[in-house]
């Protein structure tokens, strides 16, 4: 893939020497320079990588059992730009690339609901020059995804608390709710500024307000009451939940809608997550009984 030659003589460079292509020079958008913070020049270059994805192994999947709701964490992009000699922020430019490929096999092999961790409440915690070119990326995804995204029938959601993002990334989040809300193919979650715990405490504000104006009485509270408020109110429990990079722990995702999820996990670093780990992660899923508490449910 063309990505990985490119990354292959990355190797081959000097630190300084990558640093400079890192950086790049000032020139006008799309020009020559190597502007690598442009997700435009970056898609132009290597968007070729998403019409590589291997048709082979789709057969290995039961169609008829594909997981209704796959979330990832998109961990590990930092150890991924580390063994490469480059700054952190490297790894997560080549995660929202290898982001596009995972939407578009999930779209293409029928999931119902991809979810996708990007920012955490404890995100913030990080330096700012990687917090704003997170920010920036978002931002970038949804300018030249869109399109794209929306001719694809994709349905783009948002879950946590948006309000604690700057007014233009909320607003550009708003208008791709708003013109992909009557998409009928996959619903792409993103996760930003998201906690699970802040996201029940959220819930919970929100159903101890109606208690206190009467509107509802305490025992009226049920788990269907309380997933109608979290913000992933409306979507399904995700089946299957994804996370590269070789933790295996949940990082306060989903907390609440992971009560039943089965986990796959893997070693390889988020930017290195390829169709072919889907895939083998689905037809893992597929192979596992589901009990759900109870006996011998096959899923
Ligand atoms: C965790 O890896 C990853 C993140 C905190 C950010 C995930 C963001 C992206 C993949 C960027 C693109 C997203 C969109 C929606 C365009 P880490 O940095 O904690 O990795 P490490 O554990 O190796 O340090």
């Amino acid at each position: 893939m063309i990505t990985d030659i490119f990354y292959g003589k990355m190797d081959a460079l000097s630190l300084s020497v990558r640093s400079k292509l890192y950086f790049g020079t000032p020139s006008p958008r799309g020009g020559l320079h190597f502007e690598l913070g442009d997700i435009t020049v970056w898609k132009k270059w290597f968007g070729q990588s998403k019409q590589a994805q291997p048709e082979t192994g789709y057969d290995q999947l039961n169609p008829a059992k594909i997981p209704q709701h796959v979330a990832i964490i998109m961990d590990g992009n930092g150890r991924w730009a580390q063994k490469r000699g480059l700054p952190r922020t490297f790894g997560h430019r080549a995660g929202a690339e290898a982001l596009r490929a995972i939407v578009s096999t999930a779209s293409e092999i029928g999931v119902g609901v991809l979810t996708a961790y990007a920012f955490s409440t404890e995100n913030w915690k990080r330096p700012d020059e990687e917090v704003n070119l997170l920010m920036k990326l978002f931002s970038d995804y949804l300018d030249t995804e869109i399109d794209e995204l929306h001719q694809n029938g994709v349905q783009l959601r948002f879950i946590g608390n948006l309000e604690g993002l700057a007014a233009n990334l909320r607003d550009k989040m708003a208008d791709a709710r708003e013109r992909t809300a009557g998409n009928t193919g996959l619903v792409l979650t993103l996760a930003v500024n998201y906690g699970g715990r802040a996201e029940v405490v959220h819930a919970v504000q929100a159903l101890a307000e109606q208690v206190r104006q009467g509107a509802i009485a305490p025992e009226a509270i049920t788990e269907e009451l309380i997933h109608d408020h979290l913000y992933t109110a409306g979507l399904p429990d995700p089946d299957l939940i994804i996370r590269p990079s070789g933790d295996q722990r949940i990082s306060n995702f989903l907390l609440w809608q992971s009560a039943y999820a089965e986990f796959w996990f893997t070693d390889v670093h988020w930017p290195d997550f390829k169709p072919e780990h889907l895939i083998a992660a689905i037809a893992d899923f597929q192979r596992r009984e589901r009990r759900f508490g109870g006996l011998k449910k096959k899923i």
